[in-house]
């Protein structure tokens, strides 16, 4: 069985904790997309774990992960997240961790033409993670990028680190902005490749002899479907596809073995960064923020948030093939008397159903609201379905239904056993 793992929102559903249940069916867990502009937070026992790049398989053993060719890999990163995982206690070896050959590499000029490509932006800036994204995925598809195969290939590496770095000097330095280092570069990127040269492998033909085999495989969406290059709030979006096509483009395992689709929702909305947010409301980012919830894992900014937004998870269910749901972070709205869910956006006198192409025309959308009692109950200690409030089963249900796939998963907290089946 392979699965497909999505955000039906703009990212931060929670589906690190998801992917991490849902791990214990598969056998290997791949990332087929983005990079360590992701943060996936689990939690096992009172310890926190925050996740970037490598995929939260890591935390079961007998799990293989894999990064797959659709990753852009920031290699010094990720070298300290395999420390930041051994120093915790888990083990990391070419055992339980594969890196694609394909797959491209991040370095120190993309970081800082993301940094200044947002200041210039100035007031339509996109709010990126300033990992330099964008700049990576701008050079693959420009065909100029370098992949982990260059950075293994210490014959060939710095000829083509000089190459590339003095072309992007030229541009950092029309920019006003800050050169890189060729030695520095050079120095600390041959240290990284010597440390991950074990794990590197062709991991398209790793999964295709795995799935061959029977084994089962969980492709981790990062990100968001509204955060995808294609689907997305473009401009205000990523730079790969955070849908559910993504994960075989990202793997090479292709769309016709793969066997389900799970969504993961949260049941408000939030978003970090600028870009479209028609649900969002003061009083309830308030009130998160003042939980101590809603700040990212990578950046620690603030999430913007907003009621349940059913126009965007019909949208993210059509264009993922969404089979199944997880509904997160239940326990946010168990304060709440009255809760909103959206069920149109009114712009220009017309209530609208979909969402629209033109983002000027998303950011004038009025929201349209259905109103749910709330539970005004704790929910976090139910480890049953039938041990959460009616109005809560009500509400799960209701959005579940307007989205229109099945409710698998209702989770009330972070922990691993605050996860009610369904
Ligand atoms: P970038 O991916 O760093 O280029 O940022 C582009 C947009 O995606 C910004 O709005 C970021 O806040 C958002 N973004 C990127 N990664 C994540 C994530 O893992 N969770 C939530 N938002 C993200």
């Amino acid at each position: 069985m392979n699965t497909i793992l999505v955000g039906a929102q703009w990212g931060d559903e929670g589906k690190g904790k998801i992917i991490d249940v849902l791990t214990e069916q598969a056998d290997i867990v791949v990332r087929t997309q983005g990079g360590n502009n992701a943060g996936h937070t689990v939690f096992v026992g009172p310890q926190k774990y925050v996740l970037h790049l490598i995929p939260s398989g890591i935390l079961r053993p007998d799990k293989v992960c894999v990064v797959g060719n659709g990753v852009v890999i920031d290699p010094v990163s990720l070298v300290g997240e395999i420390d930041g995982l051994e120093k915790l206690g888990v083990q990391v070896s070419p055992k339980n961790l594969i890196i694609s050959e394909t797959a491209h590499v991040v370095f120190p000029w993309h970081r800082e033409l993301d940094a200044q490509r947002e200041v210039r932006k100035g007031q339509g800036k996109i709010g990126t993670t300033k990992r330099g994204i964008g700049p990576t995925y701008g050079d693959k598809a420009a065909r100029v990028g370098l992949r982990v195969v260059d950075l293994m290939n210490a014959k060939r590496f710095p000829e083509r680190l000089r190459e590339r770095l003095q072309e992007n000097n030229e541009v950092l330095r029309a920019l006003g902005a800050q050169t890189v280092d060729y030695d520095t570069v050079l120095r600390d990127y041959t240290t990284a490749a010597d440390r991950l040269r074990p794990f590197v492998a062709n991991t398209v033909v790793y999964l295709h002899e795995s799935t061959r085999r029977g084994a089962n495989v969980l492709f981790e969406g990062a990100q968001g479907t509204f955060l995808d290059i294609d689907h997305g709030t473009y401009p205000y979006v990523t730079s790969s596809n955070t849908t559910a096509g993504g994960a075989s483009t990202g793997s090479g395992v292709p769309p016709n073995r793969m066997d389900r689709v799970v969504g993961v929702m949260k049941a408000y909305t939030t978003r970090v960064g600028e870009g479209p947010l028609p649900s969002e409301d003061a009083g309830i980012s308030d009130l998160l923020h003042g939980l101590g919830r809603e700040f990212g894992a990578t950046t620690g900014r603030a999430r913007r948030c907003g009621w349940f937004d059913a126009v965007v998870t019909r949208h993210a269910c059509m264009v993922n093939g969404i089979d199944e749901l997880a509904i997160t972070n239940i326990d946010g709205l168990d304060t709440v008397a009255t809760i909103k869910v959206c069920v149109g956006y009114k712009v220009d006198g017309t209530v609208l159903r979909h969402i629209p192409a033109d983002v000027e025309s998303m950011v004038r959308c009025e929201p349209v609201y259905e109103t749910f009692p709330g539970w005004v109950t704790p929910t976090d200690k139910a480890t049953r379905w039938e041990e959460l409030p009616d109005n809560c089963r009500h509400y799960l249900l209701s959005i579940s239904q307007m989205t229109g796939a099945r409710l698998i998963i209702a989770s009330v907290g972070p922990a691993r056993e605050q996860t009610i089946p369904v």
